[in-house]
C-alpha cells in the first residue's frame, strides 16, 4: 500500500510500542479437477504446489473484456481459478484452497494470522514443496512482510496477484499464477523469503512496494531492485536479501489466537496530536508515526528532546516508561535519553539492537 505523502520513512514512535486471483471467463469450468494426486511417474516427479487463495483482482470479474477498472474483486472460485490454468499441470502438482475471498484493503489482523498459520500448517508436510498465495495488490506488500516475518520454513512461498481482473482482454493473471506455481516449486527459490512475482518479475516480499494505481508493471523495489526475473518458465535470481527472513526470524505466531491493535498516525504540515489521542483512547496497543525524512516526530507531537514533557504525558495516560527505543543515534532522537532513564530507570534500546527490526525508525517512550 502507497500512500503519497511527503512521508519517506514509516517510523515507530509516539509513546509507542509497536511491532509489534485470471482465470479467463471461457476457463470456468471446473470440472477439470485441480486436486488430483499425481497419476504418473512424470507427475510425481514434479513439485507439490499448494494454491492458497485469497481474493484480489487475480479473481475479480468485470462487465466485460474491456472492463479493466470498474470490475469487483474476489469473485472467482480458488479450484475455478486454478483450473483456468492448465498449463499450472506443467509446472506442478497443484491444488488449491480457498483461505478467504475477499478484496485486499479490507484483510484484517485474523486473516493475516490465519494465513500464516496454515502455511506454516502446510509446509510442515513432506509432501509440500512450496505455496502460493494469490492476493489483492493493493496490499501485497503488507501481507508478504508479514509473512516473510512469520513463516517458519525455508520452502518457498510465492505471493501473486494481477492488476487485470480475470474477464480482461490481456489479463496478466494467468500468466502471473504460472510463473509463481513454477518459483514455488523450484529449488532456486528455497530460502530466498516470501517472494513476490508479477510481471515476469521476482521480489523480495519484505522489499516490494506497489508503485502505480493501474499498470502490470507496478511492483518495484526501489533503490535495492528486484531479486530477479521469469524467462522461459524458470526463476532467474541475481540477487537475495541479507536480512533475516521466515524461520531464522524472531517472530513465531504458533500460539497466538490474536495480534495487539496497531495503529498509524500519519505526519503532515501542521500536525496535531488529534489522531494519536484518539488512537490511544481507543485503546491501541502501538502506535507507528509515519514521519518525514529519518522518521521524526514533529516537536508539538512528542519532542525526544524535552523529557519533562514526555514523562508528563505518560503520566497523563498513566504509563510507566520501561524502554526506550532508539533506531539511530542523531542527538536529536537520543538527547533526551538520558533524564528519561534516570526518572524512571527505563533500559535503552540503542540501534544496533534494533538492526534487525524491519525497519529503520526513530525513537521512542515505550509504556509497557
Ligand atoms: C485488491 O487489492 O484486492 C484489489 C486490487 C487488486 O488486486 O489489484
Amino acid at each position: 500500500m502507497r500512500f503519497n505523502t511527503i512521508c519517506s520513512h514509516v517510523a515507530l514512535a509516539t509513546f509507542a510500542a509497536a511491532l509489534l486471483a485470471v482465470a479467463p471467463a471461457a476457463a470456468l469450468d471446473s470440472s477439470n479437477s485441480s486436486n488430483a494426486a499425481p497419476a504418473d511417474s512424470a507427475a510425481a516427479k514434479l513439485p507439490n504446489v499448494v494454491i492458497l487463495c485469497t481474493g484480489g483482482t487475480i479473481a475479480g470479474t468485470g462487465a466485460s473484456s474491456t472492463t479493466t477498472v470498474g470490475y469487483t474483486a474476489a469473485k472467482i472460485t480458488c479450484d475455478n481459478l486454478v483450473d483456468g490454468v492448465p498449463e499450472l499441470k506443467k509446472a506442478g502438482n497443484v491444488r488449491g484452497e480457498q483461505v478467504y475471498q475477499i478484496a485486499s484493503e479490507s484483510v484484517l489482523n485474523e486473516h493475516l494470522l490465519k494465513l500464516s498459520k496454515r502455511i506454516n500448517e502446510l509446509l510442515k508436510q513432506d509432501d509440500v514443496d512450496g505455496i502460493v498465495v494469490t492476493h489483492g495488490t493493493d496490499t501485497i506488500e503488507e501481507t508478504s512482510y508479514f509473512l516473510d516475518l512469520t513463516v517458519k520454513s525455508k520452502k518457498p512461498v510465492v505471493i501473486v496477484g494481477s492488476m487485470r481482473p480475470s474477464t480482461a482482454i490481456s489479463a496478466d493473471g494467468p500468466i502471473n499464477l504460472y510463473n509463481a506455481v513454477l518459483i514455488a516449486g523450484s529449488k532456486e527459490a528455497i530460502g530466498k523469503g516470501v517472494l513476490v512475482c508479477l510481471n515476469d518479475e521476482i521480489n523480495a516480499g519484505r522489499e516490494v512496494t506497489k508503485t502505480n494505481t493501474s499498470t502490470t508493471d507496478t511492483f518495484r523495489t526501489p533503490d535495492l531492485g528486484m531479486l530477479g526475473y521469469m524467462q522461459d518458465n524458470k526463476p532467474h535470481f541475481y540477487r537475495t536479501s541479507t536480512r533475516l527472513n521466515t524461520a531464522d526470524t524472531e517472530f513465531d505466531v504458533t500460539g497466538l489466537d490474536s495480534l495487539p491493535q496497531v495503529d498509524i498516525v500519519y505526519a503532515y504540515d501542521n500536525e496535531n496530536s488529534i489522531a494519536l489521542d484518539a488512537f490511544v483512547k481507543a485503546g491501541a496497543k502501538g502506535i507507528v508515526h509515519a514521519g518525514p525524512g529519518d522518521g521524526s516526530v514533529a516537536k508539538q507531537m512528542v519532542d525526544p528532546l524535552n523529557a519533562e514533557a514526555c514523562l508528563r504525558r505518560a503520566e497523563q495516560l498513566g504509563w510507566r516508561i520501561r524502554q526506550v527505543l532508539n533506531t539511530h543515534e542523531h542527538g536529536d532522537h537520543t538527547g533526551g535519553n538520558g533524564a528519561v532513564v534516570a526518572a524512571t530507570g527505563a533500559s535503552v534500546l540503542a540501534s544496533e539492537a534494533l538492526s534487525e527490526l524491519p525497519i529503520a525508525s526513530p525513537l521512542v517512550c515505550r509504556s509497557s
